[in-house]
């Protein structure tokens, strides 16, 4: 694996779910594999889990990590735009800074949120490919404009932990009210990794005017009427997005859409999925998160292993960056 962006970086969704499993089980059997090795995590915006979860990934295959918040002035504000005239707030441009971090690094980390003011500029990822163009290493997205990918990967590990039935599972995304406008990438990775994955019977449901990309739903089963979409359904993903056509904003906010135990027994008594962090009460009830069919917690301690299946993976395509570089 040469980056982790997306989907479309991995070969076999189900082997690399097999491998995550492998280290939770093995926490510490590849230690070698990144020794003398270094990541570095940027954040352009807040994170626990994200950034927590890939340290902690890094350490047990003996990997160096080094981490700056770019959002919090600890560094230098970066500037993506080719050809920009750095006349504003921007200090540095990612072509002068992404080379070095380059040499520093043997893997590149970064999150950044979109703006959710013009689509066309976050749908196209500017900030994560001109890291990719200019630091000439691995690069691994830790949530990107449009994409989680290491959550949406841990969210089919997870799934595919619990489910222990014969038949496919019925997994439901669906909508849930929120008080700001929130990205799209935890629901339009979600349905990426589902549809790739294809070993589900998978449902999106939301409010009238929240359809997502056609790019990361196409193959889903869509609907506007939640309790159609719940019935039977062994897993329910909640997460709320934003519009997606009029970009960025809120439509709806009825509290019906909120799931709760009245809704969940219209379910195969399902188990309820999360990313994380949640606003309880307003996105998901105290109810179900302090319920037995909640298994937000699992979900959030599994990043660890889908982040180690991921550096190891490239750790072995590109074994010694290092030396490739010098
Ligand atoms: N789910 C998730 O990405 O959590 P953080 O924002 O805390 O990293």
């Amino acid at each position: 694996m040469k980056q982790f962006i997306s989907v479309h970086d991995v070969a076999d969704i189900n082997a690399m779910v097999d491998k995550a499993l492998y280290y939770k089980a093995n926490p510490l059997i590849d230690k070698h594999l990144g020794a003398n090795k270094r990541i570095g995590l940027l954040f352009l915006n807040p994170s626990m889990r994200t950034r927590l979860s890939t340290q902690v990934a890094a350490a047990n295959l003996g990997m160096e990590s080094i981490l700056l918040n770019v959002d919090n002035k600890e560094g230098w504000a970066l500037e993506f735009e080719e050809g920009a005239i750095m006349s504003g707030n921007t200090v540095e441009h990612v072509k002068d800074a992404a080379p070095i971090l380059g040499n520093y690094f043997d893997i590149l980390c970064i999150r950044t949120f979109p703006q959710l003011k013009n689509k066309e500029e976050d749908y196209s990822e500017l900030l994560v490919n001109q890291l990719i163009k200019y630091s000439g290493i691995p690069v691994v997205s830790l949530e990107s404009c449009t994409l989680h990918p290491l959550q949406s990967f841990t969210d089919i590990m997870t799934i595919k932990e619990t489910f222990k039935e014969s038949y496919k599972p019925k997994v439901v995304l669906t909508w849930a009210p929120h008080i700001k406008p929130i990205p799209h990438c935890v629901a339009n990775s979600f349905a990426q990794w589902m549809n790739a994955w294809g070993e589900a019977d998978f449902v999106i449901t939301h409010p009238e005017d929240y359809e997502l990309s056609e790019e990361y739903t196409r193959g889903a089963t869509i609907t506007n009427n939640q309790e159609e979409a719940l019935k039977n359904a062994d897993y329910v993903y909640v997460k709320n997005w934003s519009t997606y056509t009029d970009y960025g904003r809120i439509y709806e906010n009825d509290p019906k859409w909120m799931l709760n135990n009245k809704s969940l027994s219209l379910t195969n008594n399902a188990k309820v999925m999360h990313c994380l962090p949640v606003r309880r009460n307003v996105e998901l009830s105290d109810e179900i998160l302090n319920g037995p069919n909640s298994i937000v917690t699992l979900e959030a301690s599994n990043r660890v292993w889908a982040a180690q299946a991921v550096l190891a993976e490239i750790l072995k395509a590109s074994p010694n960056p290092s030396k490739e570089r010098a």
